[in-house]
């Protein structure tokens, strides 16, 4: 039997696979986030053997030294920039996260706020609410179609090539994609035509979707330069980690018009958003939701608790992010 600690409440299913294996599961009794200091008062009080963390913890060299007993912690989300892998590989502590669970699921919240500005559907419901409608107008809240614009991409991982075939497939669109490595499977699944760069991406596509880890090289990646090389037509997505864009910048393009629009699922301090983004029309923003199906976030829950079970068991968990 092991000692295990939930920093927040998951899906039941993950707590009962722990729990099946004969394993005692601490959860924090509080549904929100451990502060710094929680946490880490949480992690001293037992010799716990693993850790189910979320993306919303900052796990570091202060953490895992707090509960050094802990050969694993299991991130319950795919992406692990709250995690400081190094710190984790210089005490031999196995991390994981979530890949896969939720792929299509992201790309499906993708593909929803692409419509949700071309179709103006978040906007016009605000509208009907405030009583503004007077009746049809040609001109009412005019949009724009999707099929055969372009469709860019920043990364060209399992999300971002998910949503590419849907944008393909389910609406006509051309994808154009840049990514560190070339991918096969999207220029044969799509007709997906390779950019060189960053840039030339931004230049061409009408609706650029973001599809990157947040790392160094990522952080900022859309600024205000970057946003002036888009068309005024176009439209940018977000729905990997909010640093990725200049927040501030954005906003400031969204009310100059350099671009049409702006959809958001994460934001550059959550749960802070920049000044006033919330004001503006030409944005549909969700709260870091994208992943957030029963189904997704049931499987999420059976693979982080899977990683802890296998690690326990001296087995090396899938999903290793190193
Ligand atoms: C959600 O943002 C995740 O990384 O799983
Ligand atoms: C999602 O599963 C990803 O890793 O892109």
């Amino acid at each position: 039997m092991s000692l295990i600690y939930v920093t927040r409440l998951i899906p039941e299913n993950g707590i009962k696979i722990l729990k099946d294996a004969g394993h005692t599961v601490d959860i924090n009794p509080d549904d929100r986030v451990l502060t710094k200091i929680e946490l880490l008062s949480a992690l001293r009080t037992k010799p716990y053997d693993a850790v189910l963390c979320l993306l919303t913890d900052t796990i570091d060299s202060e953490v895992f030294d707090a509960v050094p007993t802990a050969k694993i912690f299991s991130n319950y989300a795919v992406g692990f920039n709250n995690i400081d892998v190094d710190a984790a590989r210089t005490r031999s502590v196995l991390v994981t996260n979530t890949p896969g669970a939720l792929t299509h699921t992201v790309a499906e919240h993708t593909i929803g706020l692409m419509l949700s500005l071309t179709s103006r559907i978040a906007e016009g419901d605000r509208f009907m609410r405030a009583g503004k409608y007077t009746g049809w107008a040609p001109m009412l809240l005019t949009g724009a179609d999707l099929k055969n614009k372009s469709f860019g991409l920043l990364g060209a991982g399992r999300i971002g090539v998910d949503t590419a075939l849907i944008a393909h497939n389910g609406f006509g669109m051309n994808i154009m994609y840049y990514d560190i490595v070339r991918s096969a499977e999207i220029e044969r699944a799509t007709g997906a035509e390779f950019c060189e760069s960053v840039d030339e991406v931004l230049s061409r596509a009408d609706v650029v979707s973001i599809h990157v880890p947040l790392v160094d090289a990522t952080r900022h990646l859309i600024n205000a330069e970057r946003l002036e090389l888009m068309k005024p037509t176009a439209y940018i997505i977000n729905t990997s980690r909010g640093p990725v864009i200049d927040e501030a910048a954005l906003v400031e393009a969204l009310k100059a018009g350099t671009i049409r629009g702006a959809g958001l699922d994460v934001f550059e301090n959550e749960p802070a958003l920049a000044e006033g983004l919330s004001e503006l029309e030409n944005v549909v923003i969700t709260p870091h939701i994208a992943s957030a199906t029963d189904e997704a976030r049931g499987k999420m829950a059976e693979m982080a608790a899977g990683a802890i079970i296998d690690a326990l068991n001296g087995k090396e968990p899938q999903n290793l992010v190193r």
